[in-house]
């Protein structure tokens, strides 16, 4: 199994699968990462250990359509068998969600569905949760909206900050991805509707396989 990583910033959740990868907890090759930005610190953790990086500008499209179009056609020509996206900051069209079928994962800083979309660190504190936390899923064609893989729930403390809370969060993340992954990449995830139901040794990748295409 082939897995592209698409981040935009700092990675630290592309390093946790690439740790995970490589001590193989993680039973399947990171392709190849692809970023929007090319100063990614992603990329260069990609560099650091082997995998091949892409950068797509956005400024070299001339719309979301055709950045998109290009993004799948490589994503494709390289045999890309599961896409996790690890702080992508752009929306994916609608029909790069349905080339890969899914075949996209996203982590997000929150327990999702409450507060999708950016900051959702301080949507959390401003609404005055007492707990927030993180959440894997599928990639669907809404916002954050996507099947449920996993969560990990972390705890609102007093003068929690943005920064503090992040911190915490993340620690949860780095944990909560690879394990997310690993399931899927193991097959033991199957999605019934919006729900997933995980089971060791449920072989559900090939079945799902073997219905798609
Ligand atoms: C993480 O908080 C993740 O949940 C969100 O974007 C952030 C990416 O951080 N989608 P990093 O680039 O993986 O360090």
């Amino acid at each position: 199994m082939r897995i592209a990583v698409l981040a935009s910033g700092r990675g630290s959740n592309l390093q946790a699968l690439i740790e995970a990868v490589e001590n193989r907890y993680i039973p399947a090759e990171i392709g190849i990462v692809v970023s929007d930005k090319p100063g990614a610190q992603a990329l260069q953790r990609a560099v650091e250990h082997g995998i091949e990086t892409a950068v797509f500008n956005a400024g070299d499209y001339s719309d979301r359509k055709t950045f998109d179009e290009a993004v799948v056609g490589f994503l494709k020509e390289k045999n890309i068998d599961l896409i996790c996206l690890a702080g992508f900051m752009r929306i994916l069209s609608s029909e790069f969600v349905r080339a890969f079928p899914n075949r996209i994962v996203n982590i997000h800083p929150s327990l999702l569905p409450a507060f999708p979309g950016l900051n959702a660190q301080q949507q959390a504190l401003d609404y005055g949760v007492k707990y927030s936390g993180c959440t894997v899923h599928f990639v669907d064609e809404g916002m954050d909206t996507g099947p449920i893989i996993g969560q990990r729930v972390v705890p609102i403390i007093e003068n929690d900050t943005v920064e503090t809370l992040s911190a915490r969060i993340l620690e949860q993340e780095h944990q909560l991805y690879p394990l997310a992954v690993r399931q899927v990449v193991m097959g033991n995830v199957l999605i019934i509707g919006r729900k997933v139901v995980i089971q060791e040794g449920g072989n559900f990748w090939c079945r799902q396989r073997k219905e798609r295409w």
